[in-house]
């Protein structure tokens, strides 16, 4: 049995991996960068299980080359990257690692609202570029957390991490679940327009689905209050970055935290850089030491369940295991 690793992992993870399963051949991509698609198609065909990242699309053209694949573990709790029909019709279970990285995602949800709200970066690039001129009632102001209404687009484990660290920082709390995922719990839930009416900040934990595209688009950022806030730690597609450029642009909106944007890496002459109330990090919020070895970790422990004959525990298309466990 072959294991690939697409992208390369703390070698005490591939020692772990190795001790619990002694005969498990490697291949592990050593870099530099992620795996070229033409790359993968060369080797997954003599691989059973995979280690993947959201960098990897597992889709119909890559099933194609994969005749012996038998589990694709991501790294990550989103999974857009996976094709699940495609992967159910190849008989190829998918996995995710769900729970280990909400904390780490909340702190760096918090992180930039903070940020956004009271201008960390700003300031500290004014400071360095020499502008300091000492303290004044009136430098580098921004905009107090506590006292402030936040809205969570999206109540599940990170959403509700969320709102338990917004609390903690004296602010309201308001959400909005996902149709079909509403979730009993301390946190009112209201419909969209009373969100965006009430909410001085919003933001987004939503997976990227065709449903999510877009959700915060040029109408969704007009009913949002004059001076308000939006975060988004989730997935770039769910919000509409020409629309936010124009709401940030306009003054509509006093500022907006992004870890994640349509296309990553952010391209260099994205009109994104030039927008002064924008803060920005690149897609770090499970980016701790770890969290990320949790979900090394987790992605293997699905792995290795598998080749002990048990259905994954993170399973993401478990309609297949009759079959493939007769
Ligand atoms: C990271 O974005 C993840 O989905 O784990």
């Amino acid at each position: 049995m072959r294991l690939l690793i697409s992208q390369a992992l703390d070698t005490s993870i591939i020692d772990h991996i190795q001790q619990q399963s002694p005969a498990l051949e490697f291949d592990v991509w050593e870099g530099p960068g992620a795996m070229s698609r033409e790359e993968l198609y060369q080797r997954i065909g003599a691989v059973d299980f995979m280690l993947s990242t959201l960098r990897d699309r597992i889709d119909q053209a890559f099933l194609a080359h994969a005749a012996k694949l038998k589990v694709v573990a991501n790294i990550a709790v989103g999974y857009d990257n996976f094709d699940l029909a495609a992967m159910s019709c190849h008989q190829v279970l998918a996995t995710n690692t769900p729970d280990v990285l909400t904390d780490a995602t909340a702190d760096v949800t918090m992180g930039l609202m903070i940020n956004a709200m009271r201008g960390l970066s700003r300031a500290e690039a004014a400071m360095r570029q020499g502008q300091w001129q000492g303290w004044s009632p009136t430098g580098f102001l921004g905009s107090d957390l506590s006292g402030k209404t936040l809205g969570i687009i999206g109540l599940g484990r990170i959403g509700s991490a969320v709102a338990r660290r917004a609390r903690a920082f004296g602010m309201e709390v308001v959400a909005l679940a996902r149709p079909g995922h509403t979730r009993a719990g301390e946190v009112p839930q209201v419909p969209q327009t009373q969100l965006l009416e009430v909410s001085d900040v919003v933001s987004f934990h939503v997976p990227a689905t065709p449903e999510t595209f877009h959700w915060c688009d040029r109408q969704f950022l007009s009913q949002m209050k004059k001076g308000s806030y939006l975060i988004n730690t989730a997935r770039g597609t769910v919000v509409d970055s020409q629309a936010l450029v124009e709401a940030l642009r306009s003054g509509h909106l006093a500022g907006a935290g992004l870890d994640v944007f349509e296309t990553e890496p952010l391209p260099l002459d994205h009109p994104f850089w030039e927008l002064p109330t924008l803060v920005m990090t690149p897609h770090i919020g499970s980016a701790a030491v770890q969290t990320r070895r949790r979900m090394a970790l987790r992605a293997w422990d699905n792995i290795r369940q598998y080749l002990t004959g048990q259905l994954p525990e993170d399973t993401l298309n478990p309609e297949i295991w009759p079959q493939l466990s007769k």
